[in-house]
């Protein structure tokens, strides 16, 4: 007894020394504590925390909580450049880029990287030097393109003498950014620095950035569907932040834009090129059919089938084609034909929008058009009617006919004399009326395809 509390003393003192000792250590290495215990980073990347804690603790706090810190991927890895980048500085002694564009991404993600500059996304920054372009810079000004268009497609960024980045170019995250390394886009449109989560490139909100409002309102028909109930209800269950993410095996209660757009099932890999399940382009005047369309049809059956049986959506794509059809062949077309008339005829000049019914047809089909045919695609009744046929109807039947008819008379004539239109011209027997519909139903109907 006596013995052991000899030794007491001692043991107390020691452990009171190492107590000291290493708290003087904590003390000292407070802010490279901050960093993570288990990846080992590079010297230089030392250096870049240890000063941009101070200047931004909330930048490094991002980073440290991600997978990027866990595996030693540190500032210097993403932001480090070469002399002769055109966007390279020197900074603090290291060259560094503000920018880190897909090319930078690529050297550790190269499938996603190759992905992504096949699609869409990668060439939406394209739009900004053509024709579409003129109502954003011209005909309202510069400046709503700088922080409008190009905000979602992406501006051509520039770099003044010092290896600046412009403010008329930058910040800017558009999808189809054109970058001073030549490469397009931003992975982080959908990959928000610097936690990079995976959650987050999954939520609809995301796409929700870009793809909303008027003239694409993709995020607001998820968010009435059906789809968007199940997902709102059963976010908890929804396993977004999972490193894998295949629907049916990491999670089934509801699909995002993402899982139908992009993820993974027991039968296809994930994808960083959206077109790849698309078999209409219903954002055309026009809608179209998409090369490959029926394979890239059956890419996204595969994934409705995970939780969906095969005659249920099937019935459902036969429901969304005959909407499109309907949109094209009875609005569509004899809109587009009317325009091409008026534009022969010299009754519309070519500047655009700088008649009447320039901006009438150019809702019809840009903001009522797009509303409707996303309604049909994505399952959300209101926008397929009230935002979307209603609207189409009257564009083209109350504003786009009187005006043509106004500019040159009996250019619509034989356009409205079709079955589909002779309503206009006054009341209808019940007989003519079911004449109309059988006719709907032949033209618009079944066609058996798939
Ligand atoms: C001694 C402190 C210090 C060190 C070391 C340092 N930085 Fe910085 N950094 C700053 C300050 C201050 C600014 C803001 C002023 C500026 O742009 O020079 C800044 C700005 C930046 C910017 C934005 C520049 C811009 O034009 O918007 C980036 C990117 C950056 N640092 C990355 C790094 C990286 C990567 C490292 C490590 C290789 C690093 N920094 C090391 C202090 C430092
Ligand atoms: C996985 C790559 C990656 C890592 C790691 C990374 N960054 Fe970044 N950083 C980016 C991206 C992407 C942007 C956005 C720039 C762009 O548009 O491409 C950015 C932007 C910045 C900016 C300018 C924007 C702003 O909000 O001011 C600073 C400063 C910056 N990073 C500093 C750092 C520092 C410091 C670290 C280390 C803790 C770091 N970054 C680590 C990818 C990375
Ligand atoms: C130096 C190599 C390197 C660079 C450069 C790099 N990454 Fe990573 N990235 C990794 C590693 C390693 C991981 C973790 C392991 C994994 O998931 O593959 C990772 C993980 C990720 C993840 C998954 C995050 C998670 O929570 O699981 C995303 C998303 C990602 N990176 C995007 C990017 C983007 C976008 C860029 C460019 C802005 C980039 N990375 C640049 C190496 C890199
Ligand atoms: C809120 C983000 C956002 C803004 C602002 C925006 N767009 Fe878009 N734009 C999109 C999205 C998303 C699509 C794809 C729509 C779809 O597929 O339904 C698109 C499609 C387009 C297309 C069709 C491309 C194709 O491949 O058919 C053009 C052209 C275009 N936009 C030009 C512009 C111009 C010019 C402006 C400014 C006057 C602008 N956009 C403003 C998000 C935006
Ligand atoms: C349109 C949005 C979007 C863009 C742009 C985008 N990503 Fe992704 N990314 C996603 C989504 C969504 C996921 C998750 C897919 C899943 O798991 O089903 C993802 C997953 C990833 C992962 C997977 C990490 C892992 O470990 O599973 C990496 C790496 C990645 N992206 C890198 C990139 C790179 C590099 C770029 C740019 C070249 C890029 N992404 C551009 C949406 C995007
Ligand atoms: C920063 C803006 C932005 C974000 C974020 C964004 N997109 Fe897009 N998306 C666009 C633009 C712009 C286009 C039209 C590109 C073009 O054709 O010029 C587009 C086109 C598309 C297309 C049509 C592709 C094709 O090949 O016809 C799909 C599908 C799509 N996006 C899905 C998504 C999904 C899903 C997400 C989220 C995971 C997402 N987008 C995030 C801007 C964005
Ligand atoms: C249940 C699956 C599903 C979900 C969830 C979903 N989509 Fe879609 N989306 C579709 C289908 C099906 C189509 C039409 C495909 C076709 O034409 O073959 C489509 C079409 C599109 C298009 C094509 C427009 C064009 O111009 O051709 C875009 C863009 C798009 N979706 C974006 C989104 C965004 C953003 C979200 C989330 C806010 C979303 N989708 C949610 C299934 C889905
Ligand atoms: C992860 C599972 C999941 C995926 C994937 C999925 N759905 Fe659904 N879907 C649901 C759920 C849940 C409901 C709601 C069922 C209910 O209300 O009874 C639903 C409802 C529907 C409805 C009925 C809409 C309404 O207003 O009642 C249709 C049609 C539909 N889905 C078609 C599709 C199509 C087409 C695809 C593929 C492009 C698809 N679904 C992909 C889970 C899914």
């Amino acid at each position: 007894m006596s013995k052991k509390l000899i030794y007491l003393p001692i043991i107390v003192l020691i452990a009171i020394l190492v107590l000291i000792t290493s708290g003087c250590k904590v003390g000292k290495n407070k802010e490279l504590n901050l960093y993570t215990s288990r990846a080992i980073l590079t010297k230089e990347t030392k250096t870049c925390i240890e000063c941009h804690t101070k200047k931004q603790p909330s930048l490094i706090k991002s980073w440290q909580k991600s997978a990027h810190a866990e595996s030693g991927v540190g500032c210097y890895e993403c932001h480090g450049a070469n002399e002769s980048d055109p966007d390279a500085f020197e900074h603090f002694g290291f060259t560094v880029a503000v920018i880190v564009s897909p090319n930078d991404c690529s050297r550790c993600h190269s499938t996603e990287a190759a992905q992504f500059l096949a699609s869409h996304h990668a060439k939406a920054g394209e739009v900004l030097g053509s024709l579409d372009n003129y109502l954003g810079e011209v005909v309202e000004g510069i400046s709503a393109s700088v922080s409008g268009c190009q905000q979602c497609h992406g501006s051509k960024v520039e770099v003044d003498e010092k290896g600046h980045l412009k403010a008329e170019t930058w910040p800017n995250f558009g999808i189809g950014r054109i970058n001073p390394d030549g490469s397009s886009g931003a992975c982080s449109a959908c990959h928000s620095r610097h936690d990079f989560t995976l959650a987050q490139a999954r939520s609809p909100e995301t796409c929700g950035k870009c793809h909303m409002g008027p003239d694409h309102p993709q995020k607001e028909v998820f968010e009435e569907s059906k789809h968007g109930i199940a997902y709102r209800t059963h976010i908890e269950e929804m396993n977004l932040d999972s490193p894998t993410w295949v629907v049916g095996r990491d999670y089934s209660a509801a699909p995002t834009c993402a899982t139908c757009h992009a993820g993974a099932t027991e039968n296809q890999s994930r994808t960083h090129d959206p077109g790849t399940r698309l078999s209409w382009n219903i954002r055309a005047p026009i809608s179209f059919k998409t090369e490959n369309s029926k394979q890239k049809r059956l890419a996204m059956k595969d994934v409705c089938l995970t939780c969906h049986n095969p005659n249920y959506v099937d019935n459902f794509y036969k429901q969304y084609d005959s909407g499109v059809e309907l949109y094209n062949e009875k609005f569509a077309k004899p809109a587009k034909l009317i325009m091409d008339r008026l534009k022969k005829a010299g009754k519309v000049d070519p500047t655009p929008f700088n008649e009447k019914i320039e901006w009438t047809y150019f809702e019809l089909w840009h903001h009522e058009g797009r509303r409707a045919r996303n309604g049909l695609a994505m399952l959300g009744p209101d926008y397929t009617q009230w935002h979307g046929f209603y609207d189409i109807a009257e564009k083209f039947y109350i504003e786009l006919v009187k005006e043509a008819e106004e500019l040159l008379p009996g250019v619509t004539k034989d356009i409205l004399a079709r079955t589909e239109h002779k309503w206009l011209e006054g009341k209808m027997t019940a007989e003519e009326r079911k004449k109309v519909i059988d006719y709907y139903s032949k033209r618009y109907g079944d066609k058996g395809e798939d």
